[in-house]
């Protein structure tokens, strides 16, 4: 059987690729980009770096710099206004992962009509305008996806898009934009990073063109996470970091999430936990009740990852690897969902709705083992007790 990889037409790696933001354009042809980024962006100038560089390249361009976190319908609207009035013919998207997502709506709704909860998955979108994505954090990959969530204002439901039309044409990657990100951001965007890693090399649609660059990025977040939460200017852990959260994204956007993710997307709907930290709260418990599905794809993952010796047994790999991702979540100081803030009635009397929501994105059918409606109802009890 063959395995079906997309990537962005153009992947720019390394120090300084956000600079060569206009050489891009040129090469892509477009010469009327709408910049789709957050207020912080504006702030902390890499808007007006950018900017500068376009004027310099006589390129007419636009700015939409409000996105928020966890983009809505409602957001992404106010950015496609603007894109449309201003007769744009292409996006850049500057940010972490919601201005990304916004970014690629934006680009998706440009030639659509209608309400969008229409494009969600099953779905399939096929086109749209092209993307030019520059990443400041280490961590949604979004930028090497064909995949983006949006959340229904009238529903909550957090809704998963996907199709080649979300494919950015181009990914500048420029670790120096990571440079200053502060600790917890760092922790949870790094942690989401390392669950596309792993959930792609155990997924049920992993091949051996994923399996390669997951195994390479979780090794790399696993040896290089703390280092660059503990010291924000390490200049080696933060490329190591931008480049396996870039890889991740590769790894999972052609193989798959599967059951982490699935239940990190409610969590995010109905608590507004942030993305990466949904996901760290899930990632040990739902790796100990995954394993006996793939027990020796789970066993290379805690070597790679130096969490096992080379020469354990897979037996005691595994037991090494929920150790050690406990302690992963310990060192980085991951809140359960109750220390976080979330009420102990309002988790309950959700669970089912969380359930049903989590199964039907579908990526707990990529898990190596498979949960049913109820066994995700106990798992994310078991959750909310440790
Ligand atoms: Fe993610």
């Amino acid at each position: 059987m063959s395995a079906n990889i997309n990537l962005p037409r153009i992947l720019r790696v390394g120090a300084g690729a956000s600079a060569e933001l206009a050489a891009t354009l040129d090469e892509l042809m477009v010469s009327s980009p709408l910049l789709v980024t957050d207020p912080f962006m504006k702030e902390c100038g890499y808007v007006a770096r950018l900017l500068q560089q376009l004027d310099e390249g006589n390129v007419s361009y636009g700015v939409f710099a409000e996105c928020v976190p966890d983009p809505t319908t409602d957001s992404v609207a106010a950015a496609l206004e603007v894109f449309r009035s201003g007769a744009h013919d292409s996006v850049i998207a500057l940010g972490g992962g919601s201005s990304i997502d916004t970014a690629k709506a934006v680009a998706v709704m440009a030639e659509r009509e209608g309400p969008m909860r229409q494009y969600k998955v099953p779905h399939t979108i096929t086109s749209g305008a092209p993307i030019i994505a520059i990443p400041t954090t280490a961590g949604t990959g979004s930028e090497a996806t064909r995949v983006a969530v949006i959340s229904d204002t009238e529903t909550q439901e957090k809704m998963l898009w996907m199709g080649l039309g979300l494919m950015p044409v181009a990914a500048l990657v420029d670790f120096e934009l990571t440079l200053s990100m502060p600790y917890r951001l760092t922790a949870d965007t790094g942690i989401d990073s390392l669950c596309h890693a792993l959930e792609a090399y155990v997924s049920r649609k992993a091949n051996p063109f994923t399996d390669s660059v997951a195994l390479s990025a979780m090794r790399t977040i696993a040896l290089n996470i703390r280092t660059a939460c503990e010291e924000p200017d390490n200049r080696t852990a933060r490329e190591a970091m931008m480049l396996a959260a870039t890889q991740g994204g590769i790894a999972f956007a052609n193989a798959s999430v599967t059951l982490i993710h699935g239940m990190s997307r409610p969590i995010g709907a109905f608590y507004h936990v942030p993305h990466g930290l949904s996901n760290a709260m899930l990632l040990p418990e739902i790796t100990a009740w995954s394993v006996e599905g793939a027990r020796g794809r789970y066993a290379q993952a805690a070597r790679v990852m130096e969490m096992a010796a080379d020469t354990d047994a897979d037996s005691l790999a595994l037991e090494k690897l929920v150790a050690g991702l406990r302690q992963l979540n310990a060192d980085l100081s991951v809140p359960s969902p109750g220390a976080w803030g979330i009420k102990e009635q309002d988790w309950f009397d959700a669970l089912p709705v969380m359930a049903e929501q989590a199964l039907a994105s579908g990526s707990p059918a990529n898990n190596p083992r498979i949960p049913d409606v109820n066994q995700i109802v106990e798992l994310y009890e078991r959750v909310w007790r440790v």
